[in-house]
């Protein structure tokens, strides 16, 4: 079984907005930090999927709106931020979890739009993301917490995904590249590297014939969203107020 987390509070009126919070990973770390007393903007491409999730928050008690966003559109993203200052005066912290993927392709089968969507959505959403999120944290002048959901592809070889592991290595790189620029404002920029996750991303790869197999999971399961919420919550609490600049494999063991 996975594991659950009973609610501590941490985030107690602490206002977070995460990216793709419409679906996998990105709406079970929206429920987790609404479970923790934060007010969440859930954001995402698809409209109807992100206001199912702010709609569970709020009738679990928390606080959550919704949004599109199209992160690889800079006016969306900013429009993003926005909405959230304008609508709990202040923005501490982030999560940049929309991503795509692509079909799997041999190098030499790729096609370059397919290469440059996939980058600009996952690598540049990302960066658009952090650009603005970082500037409204910066405005309310208290410590901020930005978290970027990376992935496993970009530490160790992927084959067939060239464009989303180069996308996710990128990922990491801008993770310690701003973890290091906003340091001295106290806020701190990590990253979560999942493992396989029982998503819909990671079904559409299984269904193009992705082998599992390949991954060889120690600890024998697939993850759930939950668990990639479990060390969200963390990284992005004061518990972890002296680590900034990391990348997080939540994977059961696949990198070691
Ligand atoms: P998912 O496909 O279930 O969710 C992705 C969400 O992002 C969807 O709600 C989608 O509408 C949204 N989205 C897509 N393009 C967008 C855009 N341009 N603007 C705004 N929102 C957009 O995927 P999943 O698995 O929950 O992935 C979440 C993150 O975890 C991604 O960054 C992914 O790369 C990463 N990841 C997932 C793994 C897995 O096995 N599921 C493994 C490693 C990393």
């Amino acid at each position: 079984m996975f594991p659950t987390a009973t609610s501590l509070q941490l985030f107690k009126n602490e206002v977070f907005l995460v990216t793709g919070g419409g679906s996998g990973i990105g709406a079970a770390i929206s429920k987790r930090l609404g479970r923790e007393g934060a007010k969440v903007l859930v954001a995402d491409l698809n409209e109807k999927s992100g206001r199912a999730i702010a709609d569970e928050i709020a009738a679990r008690g928390g606080e959550a709106i919704s949004t599109r966003v199209d992160v690889a559109d800079e006016a969306s993203v900013q429009a993003m931020v926005e909405l959230a200052t304008k609508t709990y005066g202040r923005l501490d912290g982030a999560v940049n979890n929309a991503a795509i993927t692509h079909p799997l392709a041999l190098i030499t089968e790729l096609d370059y739009a397919t290469w440059d969507r996939t980058m600009k959505v996952t690598l540049g959403g990302t960066f658009l993301g952090m650009k603005h999120q970082i500037q409204a944290i910066e405005k309310g002048e208290r410590p901020g917490a930005i978290l970027n959901i990376s992935s496993g592809a970009s530490l160790r070889a992927l084959p067939y995904l060239s464009a989303y592991s180069a996308a996710k290595v990128g990922v990491n790189a801008i993770t310690k590249t701003a973890a290091m620029e906003y340091a001295s404002k106290n806020i701190r920029v990590n990253a979560i590297c999942p493992g396989a996750t029982a998503t819909a991303m990671l079904q559409g790869s299984l269904d193009e014939g992705f082998d599992l197999k390949t991954f060889g999971i120690p600890l024998n399961r697939l993850g759930q969203p939950e668990d990639i919420a479990n060390a969200a919550a963390f990284l992005l609490s004061k518990e972890a107020s002296f680590i900034t600049g990391q990348c997080l494999s939540v994977d059961g063991g696949t990198v070691i």
